[in-house]
């Protein structure tokens, strides 16, 4: 077994010490079109000099070597998989014209914008506090039909309650009625509740069913008249019937996934002794991209992984996975860590996904 493999072998998860291109062009005969989500955060060409990494090359550059990684990862897409690409202000705009070339603009799907820092940045112009998500597909009709909806929050399944104590469970009412205009001569009537009060539809409305219809409704307990049984008529929708899952909105807050701050400090937890790793995204963040683009079992790709975020949380997701990462911190940060979520790891989103260790993942020295 490779020197930095760990926990149980033969998963299919794995890590390669290398160049991107040079571990995809070896890796693109076994991978085409079997990768569900690629996620890449690549170096956002700000010219900075960070300690794992350099970030300063020329835009022409940078967007060619971007280009080509595209051209290269694009062929591996599942036809219901997607690919998200962390992206900045500086070079946002650029870099979606070039995607949209290799992924076809038809198969954009949206931008999503996540705001990265809370502190304001009074040194510069405009403190920037956001920065964006290109999210693509390989087919966005596909992607459509295949995505996952959020979890309801707490907020929305809280209007799920139980007054009458109806054996089906908990359920939420909805109004009655409709738009007169769109109604039949049928809906137009005097609907008369179980205690026979006598309730004519609102003005300029009728209602949602004719009145034989209604009728059985009421005796199979699917119209509320309120707890006293004199309230307008209302339907229940039963939360066990419904799916109610929440459509993934494009802002998507520091409260809700993270900021890079909150990653490092989550990093600097795991790995105290190692210089801070300047760029981590929070696991939060990968957690709703997987969650939306993928099924437990499916393969998520990560061709510049940086401190191991996207493999840490696929593995605590039940998801397989394949990082590249060409800098020394594929051992410093991303066996280190992935050896602590092996072995169960309590920081990031352990707690929410209910992590409790176990698996394991391979570690290759590729093209170098
Ligand atoms: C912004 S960081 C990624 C951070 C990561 N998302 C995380 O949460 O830690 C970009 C990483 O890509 C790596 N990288 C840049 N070019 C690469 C290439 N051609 N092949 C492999 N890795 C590359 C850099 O070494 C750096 O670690």
């Amino acid at each position: 077994m490779p020197r930095y493999s760990y926990g149980t072998p033969g998963t299919g998860n794995a890590l390669y010490h290398g160049e991107n291109s040079k571990v995809l062009a070896h890796l693109a005969p076994a991978l085409r079109g079997a990768v569900r989500c690629i996620y890449i955060d690549p170096p956002y060409n700000n010219q900075e000099r960070y300690a794992h990494y350099h970030d300063a090359l020329s835009h022409a550059a940078w967007l060619a070597n971007l280009g080509e990684r595209l051209e290269q990862l694009a062929p591996l897409l599942r036809e219901d998989g997607s690919l998200w690409i962390s992206i900045d202000d500086r070079e946002v705009h650029y870099l979606k014209v070039a995607a949209d070339a290799v992924l076809g603009r038809e198969n954009f799907v949206s931008t999503v914008v996540w705001q990265q820092r809370t502190t304001r940045e009074n040194r510069k112009v405009f403190s920037n506090n956001h920065e964006y998500l290109l999210v693509y597909a390989k087919d966005a009709r596909r992607f459509r039909q295949a995505r996952n909806p959020l979890a309801p929050s707490s907020d929305l399944l809280s209007r799920y309650k139980n007054p009458d104590g109806d054996a089906r469970g908990p359920w939420q009412s909805v109004s009655a009625n409709v738009q007169a205009g769109h109604g039949t001569a049928s809906q137009f009537y005097v609907l008369v509740a179980p205690n026979g009060r006598r309730h004519e539809p609102p003005k300029g409305r009728c209602w949602v069913y004719s009145q034989r219809r209604m009728q059985q409704e009421i005796h199979a307990r699917n119209v509320w008249f309120g707890k006293d049984g004199n309230g307008v008529p209302r339907l229940k929708r039963f939360l066990s019937e419904s799916q109610p899952g929440l459509t993934p909105e494009t802002l998507w807050t520091a409260a809700e996934v993270g900021t890079n701050d909150s990653a490092k400090k989550h990093l600097l937890q795991l790995l105290p002794d190692d210089t801070v790793f300047e760029t981590p995204k929070p696991e939060a963040l990968l957690h709703r991209i997987l969650h939306i683009a993928t099924h437990p079992g499916d393969l998520v790709l990560d061709a510049y992984l940086g401190s191991g975020t996207t493999a840490a949380v696929a593995h605590k997701m039940g998801r397989r996975y394949v990082g590249i990462e060409e800098g020394r911190q594929a051992v410093t940060h991303c066996f280190t860590r992935l050896r602590h979520v092996v072995e169960g790891e309590r920081g990031g989103i352990s707690e929410q996904v209910g992590w409790s260790g176990g698996g394991g993942f391979e570690f290759f020295r590729s093209g170098r």
